[in-house]
């Protein structure tokens, strides 16, 4: 039996770790997956989701909360090593590139155990954003790589990373889309926030690079409150997002458009808020993924994507922050009543926990070594 601990901290990690976990106690004797979770989020941010996917109560809370990159992931390094110690797993997983991910990955690694990233190898080649250095570092020290899309394997192996490492799994976060596609047909979401399918648009923004400049941030809003003349606009407010614009005296600006505020929500709701909507505006990189499955027009508004396959075979465009650029974008894709055709790219097909346990139960010379 492996023991192996699978590591969440941050909003974006509790859809992947759920179906993995699920895998594994279906795999009976196989396995026995514990859940860490850091705190990095919690509250709105958290609770929710655990309830949302079915996840259990976590093994371990770290309880580690909000901080300035190096009191955060110092925190979570000095709360994990115990555990680790104390617990001996086979296997420490992580996934995605926050700061949980890199600072559990690098407690297990000095403690001499293997670890897995799944979500392995997608670059922005953008080193001012956090995420980056985070996605970096953590696959330089893994032991096994677990990719989502074909790029990724490329991207791995031009840094020199051995092939016997690199495993092509699919998309995990996509294995919980499709389990809880049915179930959130149920959610009321439209109905409270008073919309109609195909007739409103979902806004997501919480990137630094986009909200923390109030150059930056003003253009954006103000270019969404021109869009927002055509269609409504739902907007889930991120904290830090919030935050910036309290600080930025954009609130007054937002209340006289069309943007309508609310709060995060949790994973149900959201499925169904942006699985019926006619656009999405976001600087989430799990979104150009879901919008990319479910054929929804998707404008990112970064400079870059370290998802490019969202672009090349989904539903993505990016568009950057330039204002006048948000406009133009927007109205293109408004006025194109037609569906935009997307293909699914290949292993997003709702089997992808299956194969990383299948890749994590295999002896350990194959399995990372
Ligand atoms: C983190 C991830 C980012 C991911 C995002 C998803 C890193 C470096 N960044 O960014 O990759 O896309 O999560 O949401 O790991 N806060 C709360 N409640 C919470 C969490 C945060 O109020 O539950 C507030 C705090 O003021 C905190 C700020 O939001 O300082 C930012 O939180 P943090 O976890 O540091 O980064 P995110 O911007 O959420």
């Amino acid at each position: 039996m492996k023991k192996v601990l699978l590591i969440a901290g941050a909003r974006p990690n509790f859809m992947k770790i759920a179906p993995i976990y699920a895998e594994m106690r279906r795999r009976g004797d196989e396995f026995a997956p514990m859940i860490v979770h850091t705190g990095q989020h919690y509250g709105a941010m958290s609770d929710s989701f655990f309830s949302d996917l079915g996840i259990p109560q976590p093994d371990f809370n770290l309880g580690v909360g909000s901080g300035s990159h190096a009191v955060q992931t110092a925190g979570m390094m000095t709360e994990f090593e115990p555990v680790v110690i104390r617990e001996k797993p086979d296997w420490v997983v992580v996934v995605g590139d926050v700061n949980s991910t890199i600072a559990c990955a690098l407690v297990a690694v000095k403690l001499g155990v293997k670890v897995a990233h799944v979500e392995a190898g997608l670059r922005s080649r953008d080193r001012a954003m956090p995420e980056e250095i985070n996605r970096i570092l953590t696959d330089s020290i893994s032991d096994l790589l677990l990719t989502t899309s074909q790029d990724a394997d490329v991207n791995l192996a031009a840094e020199g990373i051995p092939a016997e490492k690199i495993r092509f799994v699919g998309n995990v976060m996509i294995d919980s889309l499709l389990e809880h596609l049915k179930v959130a047909a149920t959610s009321n979401i439209r109905e409270t926030v008073g919309v109609v399918e195909g007739e409103y648009a979902v806004c997501t923004l919480h990137r630094p690079s986009n909200v923390d400049n109030e150059t930056t941030f003003t253009g954006i809003i103000d270019a969404i409150c021109d869009v927002s003349q055509q269609l409504p606009i739902i907007f889930p407010v991120h904290p830090r997002t919030r935050a910036k614009i309290d600080e930025f005296g954009l609130t007054h600006k937002i209340a006289s458009s069309k943007i309508r505020l609310i709060e995060p929500l949790g994973y149900i709701d959201f499925m169904r808020l942006y699985s019926g909507a006619r656009l999405v505006l976001t600087d989430s990189g799990g979104l150009q993924e879901e919008t990319t499955v479910l054929g929804i027009p998707c404008l990112t508004l970064r400079e870059n994507t370290e998802r490019p396959v969202t672009i090349t075979m989904g539903t993505n465009v990016l568009v950057g922050t330039d204002p006048k650029k948000i406009r133009i974008t927007a109205n293109e894709a408004l006025s194109d009543r037609a569906k935009p055709e997307a293909k699914v790219p290949p292993l997003w097909d709702g089997k992808a926990a299956g194969r990383i346990c299948d890749v994590l139960s295999e002896p350990p010379a194959v399995a990372g070594g």
